[in-house]
């Protein structure tokens, strides 16, 4: 038996299986079935108001999940899928409120990952997947994160190496016009704007996107934000144990950011000054996480 095979019957079981993403790891269960996406909010002590991503296998299942299908939502699923971006679109009848915490859109995405990817399709249905940390933690870029924060709660861990992208994808909601970004990701919102052709409005707006609060991307550590790494010495003259986090590659920086954070957990650090890098591209969604990291102390 491969992995994958013992994840599609721990998931045909109703039990969830921690799955590999470009972007980070999610905890999946069948979104089909009540029960085990019931399970996913106990384990992961998440509000049953906030709603979860149904990953699929191809742009074609959209029409199992969507009522209707925005042109902008086509477009971006063509330019985009498999890949970062989850699109808000108004939701089929029969997707459980469960899933969607009651609301009338259900997020939707393909997910850039071989093994993923080769599950999705072997499974056939959708699936309900938050990332697979605790509530209120930083999101998992490896199994062995997932294996930390969820332990025995997770019936299987899909070993899928670390997350090339490591931050959560773009989310963009295409039933509002224009389409609104409510959070940035590896797909830039001037790239979303360049494919759609049009502006698109860049406002994450907290009330309509649950669980993006400030408080939801906590590390243990209290973490500062300096805009340089001047700015960042000087932070630390004042904080003689703090560490800096830079990185003048906003790729790798995106890669390991998460992982740094809880490496400076493990070992006990109080604080990480955390410079900021440039507002442009993927540097929007690094800056995002940051600043919410910080927020939360
Ligand atoms: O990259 C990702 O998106 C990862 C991987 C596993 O796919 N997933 C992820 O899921 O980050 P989660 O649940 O940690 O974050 C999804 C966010 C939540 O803040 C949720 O409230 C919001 O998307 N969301 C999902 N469906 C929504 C909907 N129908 N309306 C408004 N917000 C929604
Ligand atoms: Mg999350």
């Amino acid at each position: 038996m491969s992995d994958v095979d013992d994840a599609l019957a721990v998931l045909r079981a109703g039990g969830l299986v921690a799955i590999p993403t470009e972007t980070v790891y999610g905890l999946a269960a069948d979104a089909s079935n009540p029960e085990a996406v019931r399970r996913i909010f106990a384990v992961k002590r998440r509000p049953a108001d906030h709603p979860l991503i149904v990953h699929l296998a191809d742009q074609a299942d959209m029409k199992n999940w969507a009522s209707t299908i925005p042109v902008p939502a086509a477009i971006l699923a063509d330019a985009c899928w498999p890949g970062p971006l989850t699109l808000l679109v108004p939701q089929a009848a029969q997707v459980l409120d469960v899933v969607t915490g009651g609301r009338s859109t259900v997020g939707l995405r393909v997910p850039a990952h071989p093994l993923t990817l080769e599950l999705l399709h072997r499974f056939g249905g959708g699936l309900a997947a938050p990332s697979a940390n605790r509530f209120g933690r930083v999101s998992p870029t490896t199994a062995d994160h997932v294996r930390a924060d969820l332990g025995v709660d997770v019936d299987f861990v899909l070993d899928g190496g670390p997350c090339p992208i490591g931050v959560e994808s773009t989310i963009v909601d295409c039933t509002v016009d224009p389409p609104q970004v409510l959070r940035p990701g590896a797909i830039p919102a001037d790239e979303v704007a360049a494919l759609l052709q049009r502006p698109v409005d860049p406002a994450a707006g907290p009330s309509r996107a649950p669980g993006m609060l400030e408080s939801h991307y906590a590390p243990r550590c209290r973490v500062l934000l300096a805009t340089d790494v001047a700015e960042a010495r000087w932070l630390r003259d004042s904080s003689p144990t703090a560490e800096i986090i830079d990185d003048d590659d906003p790729v790798h920086y995106a890669q390991t950011l998460f992982a740094r954070l809880r490496d400076a957990d493990a070992r006990g650090v109080d604080t990480v000054i955390a410079v900021l890098p440039p507002a442009v591209g993927l540097g929007h969604a690094i800056r995002d996480r940051l600043t919410k990291a910080a927020a939360t102390r």
